[in-house]
């Protein structure tokens, strides 16, 4: 078994980031997962968006949470990226989990404190799906634990000082430190390896810095280009 290669936000290099579009493209470049933002609407709908706003994504304007369900779905989130993507909507957590939660793993990065709850009960509606919570957000994962003792957790860093959020990894009896890239050496391998933790860094693409995360020993990666990653960690 290689790396585990999460396609970032989809296949974010060749469609729409947080697409249906960039997850069916993750799907057919052999993603072993997909990686998407979650955020909620005015009306508290989980849907999935990176930004707090919609300016970069979509042609809406201001922030995601004053909006409501029905009137973001007439959304256009793909033109931005190229015109064969036009009037891709901002997708539900909802289709993403009934779509692809059989298929693929997928992991679900909560933006949004206020989401823990509503992101639940509706993971738990879909209990084929394969899913890791994961969040810079401490006390929203501390929640999620509360919830729910077996629920696949990570924690995210992109702190020099890295150690508090392995620590804090470990209380919460997370699977997996998801550090950004940068802060990958074997130090931090080392450390959780000895704690029992996987290390998945973000966001890793070109052949030098997949072939240097692979040196390192980490045990998946997230990449904008998983069909790329693949070819460069797996067949070489
Ligand atoms: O989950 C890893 C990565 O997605 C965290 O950063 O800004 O791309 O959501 P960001
Ligand atoms: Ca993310």
């Amino acid at each position: 078994m290689g790396l585990f290669i999460w396609a970032h936000r989809g296949a974010s290099a060749r469609a729409p980031e947080n697409t249906l579009a960039a997850f069916f493209a993750a799907l057919e470049d052999g993603a072993d997962g997909i990686e998407l933002d979650i955020q909620l609407t005015r009306d508290g709908v989980p849907v999935v968006l990176h930004d707090v706003t919609l300016d970069r994504t979509t042609d809406g304007r201001g922030r995601l949470c004053r909006w409501l369900l029905r009137d973001l779905r007439r959304l256009d989130a793909g033109s931005w990226f190229d015109n064969r993507f036009a009037g891709e909507p901002v997708p539900l957590l909802e289709e993403v989990l009934s779509l692809f939660g059989g298929r693929l793993r997928l992991n679900l990065e909560l933006k949004d404190g206020a989401a823990a709850r509503p992101v639940l009960d509706l993971v738990r509606r879909f209990p084929r799906a394969e899913v890791v919570l994961s969040s810079f957000n401490r006390r929203l994962l501390r929640q999620l634990r509360q919830h729910d003792a077996g629920l696949p957790l990570a924690v995210l860093t992109d702190q020099r000082f890295w150690r508090p959020a392995l620590a804090a990894a470990r209380r919460l009896g997370a699977e997996s430190l998801n550090p950004r890239v940068s802060l990958v050496g074997p130090a931090l391998v080392a450390a959780c390896r000895r704690r029992g933790l996987a290390v998945v860094p973000w966001t890793v693409d070109g052949d030098g810095p997949l072939r240097r995360m692979r040196r390192f020993g980490v045990d998946g990666l997230f990449s904008n280009d998983p069909a790329a990653a693949r070819r460069v960690l797996r067949y070489d």
